[in-house]
């Protein structure tokens, strides 16, 4: 296969900077439940990019929520993540669905979460992912699969609360930016850039593709 000769038209939508909404989360509200709508594959999975000094890493996390103007994902404190957040709080975030033939890039500063609200949605997930939360000591080298698996078991047998640990939680993407892309024919895509450029002011402008 060449990658080269891989190609597709986008046609799907455009995109109107002068009859978009005022902010960006009732646009990215609206993007996502049509990403759902449209069967995207995980639609809440969004790739979270993090610095160590100049090196930057990225991964995929699920965005769990949106609230207060931030969007919410969980994860361990102590992570390479948690690590890079706690010296350097700003992140970008990136959405990708296909089917729709949209992007989302996400940037701004990472906040934790209150402990209350991470033990409500903590104590939401099912028994194996709160076990498996507790006793992974996330980024972390392990010795085998074996090892894991006999922490979750002794955990298990120690009749032990499965309780959330303080190691772990949520952090909320409070945006400053929010770039929206839309797929169109002949790589003459759309592109709309949000920024906030004072408290709940945001400015909206056009990219070129
Ligand atoms: C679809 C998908 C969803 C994931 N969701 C999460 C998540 O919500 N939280 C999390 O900590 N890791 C999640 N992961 C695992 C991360 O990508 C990553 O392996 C882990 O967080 C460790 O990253 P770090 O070493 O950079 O901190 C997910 C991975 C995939 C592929």
């Amino acid at each position: 296969m060449k990658l080269h000769d891989m190609r597709r038209q986008y046609e799907r939508n455009g995109l109107d900077e002068r009859i978009m909404p005022e902010d960006p989360f009732s646009l990215f509200g609206l993007w996502f439940e049509e990403a759902v709508a449209a069967h995207a594959h995980e639609a809440n999975a969004v790739v979270l990019a993090t610095l160590s000094g100049s090196r930057p890493s990225a991964r995929v996390v699920l965005l769990k929520e949106i609230s207060e103007g931030g969007f919410v994902f969980f994860t361990n404190y102590e992570s390479r993540k948690g690590k890079e957040l706690k010296n350097n709080p700003f992140a970008a975030m990136l959405f990708y669905w296909p089917e729709l033939e949209r992007q989302v890039r996400i940037e701004g500063k990472v906040v934790r979460i209150s402990r209350e609200a991470s033990e409500e949605y903590f104590n939401s997930r099912p028994e194996r992912s709160r076990l498996s939360a507790i006793i992974s000591p996330q980024s972390q080298p392990v010795g085998s699969r074996e090892e894991l698996e006999n922490a979750a078991g002794q955990f298990l047998q120690s009749g032990r609360p499965l309780q959330m640990p303080d190691y772990w939680g949520g952090y909320k993407l409070i945006p400053d930016k929010v770039e929206f892309w839309q797929g169109r024919p002949d790589r003459l895509h759309d592109r709309v850039l949000y920024e906030l450029v004072s408290e709940n002011k945001w400015q909206r402008m056009r990219l070129a593709p």
